[in-house]
């Protein structure tokens, strides 16, 4: 069985959606670790409770030195199986970018959820981007990171329809929802190796 790493900085929503459907769906993934990059993290005793083994690597030590730090994430990850040859790192709210050397060791093995329909809205505020560029319709992108910013090949995608009366706080609601079906959706594919890429598509296997 493989290794899951959850990688996240706060609310952790995205992370209980997974840790929760791995037990429900039966997913053939192990959640070896939760890693946060602060202390005070709300999804840190989510995972905890959830009895999923948790650790804090504080960034604010870190804020130009991504590969120093990202070479401790990978050190912590490996201690607890996630290897580049066993593991899948899932970036769940995790409000840092990481480096080329973490991107090209755990080569399509780093997946992301980003709250757009990808290509539109990358980078932060995607909600108030669409908002405000009167899109009919967002979603939300599972996606693989490469090393620019929502920009890697997309896995699964769900689309919202974004009526008169949205704002961004009821826009980012109804997306989150959807992110919590679509993210554990994609950690499933992978753990069944489902998926197939080429270039920069995604092929889903039945
Ligand atoms: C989500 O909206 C996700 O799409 C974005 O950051 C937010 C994280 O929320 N990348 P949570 O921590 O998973 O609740």
């Amino acid at each position: 069985m493989q290794n899951l790493g959850i990688l996240i900085s706060g609310r952790g929503s995205n992370m209980e959606s997974i840790l929760k459907a791995i037990k429900k769906q039966k997913i053939p993934i192990k959640p070896s670790i939760v890693i946060s990059n602060k202390a005070n993290a709300k999804g840190l005793k989510i995972a905890d409770r959830l009895g999923v083994k948790i650790s804090v690597i504080d960034s604010k030590d870190y804020k130009n030195k991504r590969t120093e730090y990202d070479k401790k994430v990978i050190h912590e990850l490996e201690k607890n199986g996630v290897t580049v040859k066993n593991g899948l790192v899932c970036l769940a709210g995790f409000m840092r970018i990481i480096s080329p050397y973490f991107i090209k060791k755990y080569k399509n093995r780093i997946l992301n959820i980003h709250p757009a329909l990808l290509p539109a809205y990358p980078g932060l505020n995607a909600q108030k981007q669409a908002i405000q560029n009167g899109a009919k319709f967002s979603g939300c992108t599972v996606h693989f990171v490469d090393e620019g910013v929502d920009s890697g090949p997309i896995i699964v995608q769900s689309v919202v329809k974004v009526t008169n009366n949205d704002t961004e706080k009821t826009l980012s609601e109804k997306i989150l929802a959807k992110e919590h079906k679509i993210y554990p959706e994609a950690v499933n594919l992978f753990a069944r190796k489902k998926i197939r890429l080429s270039g920069r598509r995604v092929k889903i296997l039945d």
